[in-house]
């Protein structure tokens, strides 16, 4: 196999808008996540290429990772796989060993990541609307409380 046939797992670090700023991820050290995710190896001892991109679409799951299979990964199936939400060190350390492992396509995708898959396709959630009811409440409650105060008005103050 040449050295193209056998490239490594690829990553893709989304740096754009949102990704990778203090404003939207607040609390991430991401100069500090962006150099560890920089210093994986994969089995082969190759070091695993990767490139920054601008924003990816889905600010909503800022830091957004995408992994891409190795070339044997590709081969037996393996996808690109995206990951939302990564901030924690401890889904740092599972995106280390799963391309250590070999990677999508080759290695199940470790427990920790699974409730960070998202994709290129996802929908930011909707604000769940204010029901009829509560806003229904709402003016009930105001109404109420305008008649009270302008109850309260008439009243003179005692002494
Ligand atoms: S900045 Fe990363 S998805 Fe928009």
């Amino acid at each position: 196999m040449s050295a193209v046939e056998s490239a490594p797992c690829k990553l893709t670090v989304c740096r754009g808008c949102c990704c990778g700023t203090e404003k939207k991820v607040p609390g991430v050290d991401h100069r500090a996540q962006l150099a560890r995710l920089s210093a994986i190896d994969d089995h082969a001892a190759r070091r695993v290429p990767v490139r920054t991109s601008t924003c990816l679409g889905i600010c909503f799951q800022a830091n957004v990772v995408v992994v891409q299979p190795s070339t044997a990964g590709r081969a037996a199936g393996g996808r690109p796989v995206w990951l939302g939400k990564v901030t924690e060190d401890e889904l740092l350390e599972a995106v280390d060993d799963w391309i250590f492992e070999g990677g999508p396509g080759l290695s199940p995708l470790p427990e920790v990541l699974e409730d960070h898959l998202t994709s290129k396709d996802a929908k930011k959630p909707k604000k769940r609307k204010k029901d009829k009811k509560s806003k229904k409440d709402k003016k009930a409650k105001a109404e109420k409380k305008r008649k009270k105060d302008g109850k309260d008005k008439g009243k003179k103050k005692p002494e």
